[in-house]
């Protein structure tokens, strides 16, 4: 007998700018059920996730919750009709103590006689930690006492606090060691016990097969398939995930996968906790470096450690500049000496939105333009801004428009030409191409080629496999915060070949 629905999902599509999150996808999730959800980056399952947890809104589509439509206006509310999430990022508040961030959004219940009731609220802490395992974190306890691990229990004793009847876990596990792991298994038989129901995101197959009663394979955004006990197998899941089609043939098309042989730049055991441990990279002249992996498999911190912005805590990253060799132990050293670094959070840290796009642009390459007084030479940047304006064909008004009032693809033009107009020798690109649309994806393509054929290095980090075996003249795989293999540029290499490797 079919037990009865607690969740339904009919054609829910999400869209980001061009990208497609989400295309009519259909969920049906019942009491009792854990249900597994996986694909490879950016497939969707997150966005589907947040739009059922009440932090993202749909475009299209319906959702019932209890046979009933269902359209939570915010986490909270979605907490109150018994829906809770544990995100993948971390979400606790700083500088708060333990018992705020369970209660975050909801403190206002314990209010007596108008103000909040401090041990009501530490009381109510101490006892849903106690239940969800972890005595020993109290309410009183500041969030930053607390390591990585213990903050995220944190997060999943705020998701318990409305005893959920959906209980969604997005890639926590990952992040977690056998205590946190335990703690998680444990909910989910206890939810399964209730007759209640998760969700559960995760990249472990071996995982994923001893816990859920149902997985569902998305790609681009399609709910490709869903398995139940007897269809599941490890190779089965792998083969749903990947086989995603090439659209346009914008990637290069040669396969020599060959390069200067110089070393402009080479980390030696570098380590940085919590997200990898000894790791080597050495980059070449004219050698476009692609670092693949998962999003939370630490190539994107790599490549943050070896622009400077972390530090590691052993070894050492060298950049080989005009016979001289120079640690790179900052940001500003690394700019001095010829870097580049476009992040993958382009609106939080590579521009500045709210100046122009002539500003972005001689921003890094001020230290050129400074003349002998200190003066920085205004004929010489508008130069230098008109210049990369009409090289990179940034579709705007001039100069001085607002980089904030241009679209995504254009957005991300302006951070590229901030750099190319440094003359850098190293370009460490965190997924170049995220979120833009086709058009101006082979823009960049075509870019990254020709700083190759000027015998710049390049260090490309991207989610997309596809882009990485399309562009990259070698490729270094990451898995668990250590290099899980490398790849040399091949007309034979295909995602399958890679993919064990990043899962
Ligand atoms: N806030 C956002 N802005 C722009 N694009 C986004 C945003 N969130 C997700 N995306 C894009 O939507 C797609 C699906 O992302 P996501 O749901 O996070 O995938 P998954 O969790 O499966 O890795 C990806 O292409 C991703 O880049
Ligand atoms: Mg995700």
């Amino acid at each position: 007998m079919e037990r009865e629905l607690i969740l339904a999902a009919h054609k829910v599509c999400k869209a980001f700018g061009p990208t497609r999150a989400l295309i009519d996808v259909d969920v049906e999730v019942r009491k009792g059920e854990i249900r597994g959800l996986i694909g490879e980056n950016g497939s969707g399952k997150s966005t589907f996730c947040s739009i059922v947890a009440g932090a993202l809104e749909k475009d299209s589509g319906e959702l019932e919750l209890h046979g009933q439509k269902y359209e939570p206006k915010s986490m909270v509310d979605a907490q109150n009709h018994g829906v809770a999430m544990i995100v993948q990022e971390a979400a606790t508040f700083p500088r708060l103590d333990v018992a705020s961030n369970i209660f975050a959004g909801r403190l206002e219940q314990y209010t007596k006689g108008g103000f909040l009731d401090w041990k009501s609220i530490y009381d109510e802490a101490d006892r849903i930690l106690a239940d969800i395992g972890v005595p020993e974190i109290k309410g009183r306890m500041n969030i930053e006492q607390l390591n990585f691990e213990d903050r995220k229990i944190v997060e999943i004793a705020r998701a318990m606090v409305c005893k959920p009847e959906i209980l969604i876990i997005d890639e926590t596990t990952t992040a977690l060691a056998a205590k946190g792991r335990k703690l998680i298994y444990a909910l989910i038989e206890r939810m399964q016990q209730e007759n209640k129901a998760v969700l559960f995101i995760s990249h472990d197959l071996d995982e994923l097969m001893e816990r859920c009663n149902t997985i569902t394979v998305l790609r681009d955004g399609l709910i490709i398939d869903t398995l139940d006990r007897e269809n599941m197998s490890i190779e089965k899941m792998r083969s749903l995930m990947i086989g995603r089609e090439l659209q346009g043939d914008y990637y290069r098309p040669d396969f020599d996968g060959s390069h200067g042989g110089e070393v402009l730049l080479k980390a030696e055991h570098v380590t940085l906790r919590p997200y990898f441990k000894n790791v080597d990279v050495t980059l070449h002249r004219g050698e476009i470096l692609g670092f693949g992996g998962l999003s939370n498999c630490g190539m994107h911190e790599l490549g943050r450690l070896l622009f400077g912005l972390e530090k590691t805590l052993t070894g050492s990253v060298t950049l080989y500049k005009d016979g001289k060799e120079i640690s790179i132990s900052s940001p500003d050293t690394a700019v001095d000496n010829g870097m580049a670094y476009v992040s993958k959070d382009r609106d939080k840290e590579s521009i500045v939105l709210q100046a122009s796009i002539k500003n972005n642009i001689v921003m890094p390459a001020m230290r050129q333009l400074t003349g002998a007084l200190g003066f920085v030479s205004p004929k010489k940047e508008k130069t230098l801004s008109d210049t990369q304006i009409k090289v990179m064909s940034i579709k705007c008004r001039n100069g001085n428009q607002l980089v904030k009032e241009l679209s995504g693809g254009n957005k991300q033009k302006v951070v590229f030409s901030k750099w190319l107009g440094t003359d850098s020798d190293v370009f460490i690109l965190d997924c170049p191409t995220r979120g833009i649309d086709v058009g101006v994806k082979a823009d960049m393509y075509k870019l990254i080629m020709e700083l190759k054929r000027q015998g710049k290095g390049i260090i490309m980090i991207s989610e997309e496999l596809l882009e990485l075996i399309g562009m990259s003249d070698r490729m270094l795989i990451f898995k668990d915060g250590k290099l899980a293999r490398e790849f040399q540029r091949s007309a034979d290499l295909k995602e399958n070949d890679i993919i064990e490797y990043i899962i």
